[in-house]
């Protein structure tokens, strides 16, 4: 039945689909769905009823938690979200790259606030129930470079009393400078920052929110050799490797528009992706969970994450393609992969 409103919606520019796509999913979503095998395990000090979560991005502003809970995920991201609403960049500013199952996205943070955000969490009856809601934070396009770190800490107060996790997004290639708090002082400045205030919020709420740190996929081997010992002594409670990437691998040349600037999702990441995965997976403290997120289309590349080291996994242009189906096929193809592993690889908490 997906294939078949795809076929429409893919009719339409990519940002129109995006928007009537979730309406659809308000009102239909759950009868796309199939239902999801249990698959519970814990990381991050929190449990999670399967190991399939929905990447940032597709709900910026938690205007359709219940809905996307409901087609069966792990745990739901929301975001990116910024201390105050901001438009993003002029459209169009998304991409489908049909013939590879890719998107290329310049969206540049287009949402409506942490405000906004924090009430649309509180109004979830999905969230109400204990269910697993990571909050996405990032920095204002026109807040100066040298202050971004306030802007990550006005988010982080404001998210703290709600969020399951907190996801620090220093690797959106669509805001100027965003990944430059990757690297040197800056990554420092920030690292420190946030270890300061999560002590503060810890004390202020008596609750404790894993921190994550979401990468980029376009790191030389090089930069994951400092970032990872800084984050090897950071409070930082794991990874997400990663976001879209910046490059243009060989297969979407032949694209209407591999040459739109942006950030690249979807099957033609999964490589770039994965060999990131391993890469941060080898330098990473063993008990620091990594979230393996990027190109995952089909339950088989969702369980060669996990067999490569990621604890749990993401996925947003593989909903587009495949439809709601690949959350249980993703589930159900780390359930078959965990029965053949030894129970050792299966999960690192
Ligand atoms: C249209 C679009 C918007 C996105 N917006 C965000 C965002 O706001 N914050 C973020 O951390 N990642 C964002 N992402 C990146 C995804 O969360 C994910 O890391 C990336 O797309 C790779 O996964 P995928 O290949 O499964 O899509 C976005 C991706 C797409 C396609």
């Amino acid at each position: 039945m997906y294939q078949l409103l795809r076929q429409g919606l893919f009719r339409l520019p990519a940002e129109t689909a995006h928007d009537l796509g979730l309406l659809g999913l308000d009102l239909a979503g759950k009868w796309l769905a199939k239902p999801v095998p249990a698959c519970p395990l814990t990381a991050f000090g929190l449990q999670f009823p399967n190991p399939v979560g929905l990447a940032a991005g597709l709900d910026k502003n938690g205007d359709h938690l219940d809905a996307l809970a409901a087609l069966g995920f792990g745990f739901v991201e929301i975001g990116t979200v910024t201390p105050r609403p901001q438009p993003g960049n002029p459209k169009p500013r998304m991409f489908r790259l049909p013939e590879t199952q890719a998107v290329i996205n310049r969206l540049g943070f287009n949402n409506k606030g942490i405000d906004y955000l924090c009430r649309q969490v509180r109004r979830s009856r999905w969230v109400a129930a204990g269910g697993i809601v990571g909050i996405n934070i990032g920095k204002n396009k026109d807040t100066p470079q040298h202050q971004a770190v306030e802007d990550y800490m006005i988010c982080l107060r404001k998210a703290w009393p709600l969020a399951s996790y907190i996801t620090i997004n220093i690797s959106s290639p669509n805001t100027s400078q965003l990944r430059d708090l990757q690297h040197g002082e800056q990554f420092s400045e920030l690292l420190q920052g946030l270890e300061q205030e999560a002590l503060r919020m810890r004390d202020r709420h008596q609750r404790e929110v894993p921190l994550l740190i979401k990468l980029a996929p376009d790191m030389t081997s090089a930069e994951i050799d400092v970032v990872c010992d800084r984050l090897n002594h950071a409070a930082i409670a794991g990874v997400i490797c990663g976001n879209t990437t910046i490059s243009r691998p060989a297969e979407i040349l032949s694209s209407r528009h591999a040459t739109e600037t942006g950030g690249l999702s979807g099957a033609p990441l999964l490589g770039l992706a994965n060999a990131c995965l391993q890469a941060f997976r080898q330098r990473l403290r063993a008990d620091l969970p990594i979230i393996g997120t990027g190109g995952i289309t089909c339950g088989a590349d969702a369980a060669g994450k996990v067999a490569m080291g990621a604890s749990l996994v993401q996925f947003y242009t593989g909903l587009i393609y495949a439809g709601p189906t690949l959350v249980h096929d993703a589930v159900q193809a780390i359930i078959a992969q965990q029965r053949l592993m030894p129970a050792s690889n299966a999960n690192p908490d």
